[in-house]
């Protein structure tokens, strides 16, 4: 075997750590193991964006208050009737201050095999856009600054809707 693969090998099992697993008292569930990557869009460069959305703090009120619309939301509430969303949130934080370039890494599964299944439609999509706007307006984060992520979230579209 390449010298190369082996290091590809290594790093894929390091992926795989500790890490993806929920910590301790949460209430979160264990998923089966997967490789954790930041691959798919990329971060908004700098930190005028994480700013503007008040930090890991505000990233935090806003993911908790659009996971308690979603779920409420009749459009699209049964999608996520057997969702852990302890982990629903953990794991949207992470992605959302990923996104804005905040110092946060995925330990997620990937988004296509996460939404595998899920049967979201482009309706639904834009379902969670509306809610996304609502916790971020609720936030008091600028319109054109939430445009910018919901831009990048665009770009993820493909993955997540199935029809
Ligand atoms: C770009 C938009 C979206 C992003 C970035 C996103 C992100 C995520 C993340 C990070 C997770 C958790 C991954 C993990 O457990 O490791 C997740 C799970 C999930 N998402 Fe999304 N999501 C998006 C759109 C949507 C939409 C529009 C719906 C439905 C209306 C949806 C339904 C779900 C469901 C049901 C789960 C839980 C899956 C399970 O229980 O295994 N997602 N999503």
């Amino acid at each position: 075997m390449k010298p190369m693969m082996l290091i590809a090998l290594a790093a894929s099992a390091l992926a795989t750590s500790a890490l993806a697993q929920p910590t301790p008292g949460t209430g979160e569930n264990a998923v089966d193991p997967h490789v954790v990557s930041d691959a798919g869009a990329a971060p908004i460069a700098g930190q005028r964006m994480f700013e503007a959305f008040h930090g890991e703090a505000g990233i935090s009120r806003i993911v908790d208050d659009f996971v308690t619309r979603m779920v409420a939301d009749p459009r699209i509430s049964e999608i996520f009737k057997a969702t852990d969303l302890v982990r629903l949130r953990r794991t949207l934080k992470e992605q959302v201050c990923y996104l804005l370039g905040g110092p946060c890494a995925n330990t997620g599964r990937d988004m296509t095999t996460t939404h595998m299944d899920q049967g979201v439609t482009a309706a639904d999509f834009h379902a969670g856009v509306e809610n996304l706007q609502a916790a971020m307006t609720k936030e008091g984060v600028p319109s054109r600054v939430q445009n910018r992520l919901l831009a990048r979230l665009a770009q993820m579209q493909g993955d997540v809707v199935e029809r």
